[in-house]
C-alpha cells in the first residue's frame, strides 16, 4: 500500500477528486494519508478533516531559507511514510533537496497541455488566460512527474478540451478541471501506486 501525501494551496477540487475516486475503489495500491497545505484556512483543509485524512500546514514564510523548508517538508513526508507525493494546486516552490529525496515520486497537476502555457508564473487562471489570449482551440491538462525544470517532468497522461465560443478564464478552467484533471490525476496516481508507470529516457509507459 502506498500512503500518499497531497500538497494543496487552495480550494482543492482536485485533492476532492482523489478523495472521491479512493471511495469508489479506483487506488486500490493507495491510501491518502497526509494533506500538506501551504496557508491555514483554505477550503482544502475542510476537505481534509471531511474525509478523515491528517493535514498539517507548512508555511514558506515561517522559515528562513528554502533549504530549511525543503528539510522540514522532506521530515513531515518521511514521518508519514509517504511513498507518493501529488501536487494539487499547490504553488510554493519546493528545492531541489525535496525533488532528489522522491525523484520519480512526485506528480503535479498543470492547467494545460504541456509543453504549452506552462513554467515559471503559469499557475491558475492565468493559463486559462494565456491560452484564450492565444486563441487556441483546444486546450487540456497534463499529469507529469515533478523534476528541477518548473512543469519540465516526464507527462503521464494529457486529456484535451475543447475552449468554447465566449469562454471566459473562468468557465474554461472549470471545464478543463471537470473534464481533464478530476479523471487523468486519480488514474496517474493510482497506477503510480500499482507500480504500472515506468520512465525510459524522459517518456513515461504504462505497464500491463
Ligand atoms: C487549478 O487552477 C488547477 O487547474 C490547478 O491548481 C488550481 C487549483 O486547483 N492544478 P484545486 O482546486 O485547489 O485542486
Amino acid at each position: 500500500m502506498v500512503k500518499i501525501a497531497v500538497l494543496v494551496s487552495g480550494g482543492g477540487t482536485n485533492l476532492q477528486a482523489l478523495i472521491d475516486a479512493q471511495s469508489r475503489g479506483e487506488i486500490p495500491e493507495g491510501k491518502l494519508s497526509l494533506v500538506v497545505a501551504s496557508k491555514p484556512g483554505i477550503y482544502s483543509l475542510e476537505r481534509a478533516q471531511k474525509a478523515g485524512i491528517p493535514a498539517v500546514v507548512l508555511r514558506k514564510k515561517d522559515f528562513d531559507t528554502q533549504e530549511a523548508y525543503d528539510a522540514a517538508l522532506i521530515q513531515t513526508l518521511e514521518d508519514a511514510g509517504i511513498g507518493l507525493v501529488v501536487m494539487a494546486g499547490f504553488l510554493t516552490i519546493i528545492g531541489e533537496q525535496v525533488i532528489r529525496k522522491f525523484e520519480n515520486r512526485i506528480l503535479n497537476i498543470h492547467p494545460s497541455l504541456i509543453p504549452s502555457f506552462c513554467g515559471e508564473g503559469f499557475y491558475g487562471l492565468r493559463v486559462h488566460e494565456a491560452a484564450l489570449k492565444r486563441g487556441v482551440k483546444v486546450t487540456g491538462a497534463t499529469v507529469h512527474f515533478v523534476n528541477e525544470i518548473c512543469d519540465g517532468g516526464p507527462i503521464v497522461f494529457q486529456k484535451a478540451v475543447a475552449v468554447e465560443d465566449g469562454d471566459t478564464p473562468e468557465s474554461l478552467q472549470l471545464r478543463v478541471m471537470q473534464q481533464a484533471e478530476w479523471k487523468i490525476l486519480p488514474r496517474a496516481v493510482a497506477l503510480f501506486c500499482e507500480g504500472r508507470l515506468s520512465i525510459k529516457d524522459g517518456i513515461v509507459s504504462v505497464k500491463d
